[in-house]
């Protein structure tokens, strides 16, 4: 079986990174394309030639043009506006969508049989604005947001007690927004609860510091959004797909009936492989967990009128 394929859309930071990690990790050869005629061409290039430092084989090629796309098993879209500070993720959605929509439109026409992640925020509006221009089955296209949430919440909590990350299992549902739901009853350190582990007030401040995660980077950077995270995240996303390993990882799908909702793409776990998402895992929730799952809910649909009028639609 020739080497699988997968395209890396946008050359900026978790464009870059992303692709980085999918060649040295050897699980691809990566197309990485950017409207901006030079820079994929350069990046790509030099990634190439750190090949024979950190010992990969795997090529990758950097490009304007589609057509060296064609046949991707994976597309991953990282194009667009990344935040500012003091910006939410939705306030890219007007910029975003229209990127997002051309995106998909080049891509489909070489690979109708390949599976998209999305990455571009706000990622659970983009990813649905995707699967409607593209007119794939859903389980092809999904987000990436839970993982990176996922490892935020891990990494505070290891950060605390100072344990192994290793040792840490954590959960967040939802939209991968600031009312994203992190779930401290069903995360674990060594297979103990958190809630047995941490008290109250510092549960909670993990929380929100992992709702604040990615606004914590984009101050701190000021000119640009987290991309080692996030790109770490989608390389476990693409590998699970390509090693079609059945990892249940958290992402944006779309749900169709899980958790009472119909037709709309939010962070839940996920069953990865081949065929993409291949189960939507529901967890019981308790009343409270529900109400602000429902509120992260929310906050993704209202956006999606403004998602289907963006794309003739409505
Ligand atoms: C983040 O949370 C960019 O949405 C991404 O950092």
């Amino acid at each position: 079986m020739s080497r699988r394929k997968v395209t890396v859309v946008g050359a900026g930071n978790v464009g870059a990174t992303t692709a980085q990690r999918i060649v040295e990790r050897g699980i691809a050869d990566v197309v990485f394309v950017d409207v901006v005629d030079g820079i994929p061409q350069g990046k790509a290039l030099d990634i190439l030639q750190s090949a024979p430092i950190i010992g990969f084989d795997t090529k990758i090629i950097g490009t304007t043009r589609y057509e060296a796309t064609k046949g991707s098993d994976i597309a991953v879209i990282t194009a667009g506006l990344a935040r500012k500070p003091g910006m939410s993720r939705e306030d890219l959605l007007s910029a975003n969508a229209k990127i997002v929509k051309n995106i998909t439109s080049e891509l489909i026409k070489y690979s109708p049989d390949a599976i998209i992640i999305v990455v571009t925020n706000p990622v659970d509006l983009m990813t649905f604005l995707c699967a409607e221009v593209s007119g794939f089955q859903k389980n092809r296209v999904f987000g990436m947001g839970g993982v990176l949430d996922t490892a935020r919440f891990r990494t505070f909590i290891a950060m605390e007690l100072n344990v192994p990350i290793k040792d840490i299992n954590a959960v967040v549902l939802g939209g991968h927004g600031d009312a994203m739901v992190p779930l401290p009853r069903l995360s674990t350190v060594s297979g103990r609860p958190l809630t047995e582990v941490l008290n109250i007030d510092k549960i909670e401040a993990i929380v929100k510091r992992t709702r604040d995660g990615g606004a914590e980077i984009v101050s701190l950077l000021k000119t640009g959004s987290a991309y080692y995270a996030p790109s770490a995240a989608v390389m476990e996303m693409v590998e699970a797909v390509l090693l079609d390993n059945k990892k249940i990882l958290p992402c944006s799908a779309c749900l169709n009936g899980e958790y009472g909702i119909k037709g709309l793409y939010v962070g839940a776990p996920v069953q990865l492989g081949k065929n993409g998402v291949e189960k939507v895992i529901e967890i019981t929730l308790t009343k409270e967990e529900r109400i602000a799952f429902d509120k992260s809910v929310g906050m993704v649909r209202d956006g999606v009128e403004q998602v289907m009028s963006l794309i003739g639609k409505k």
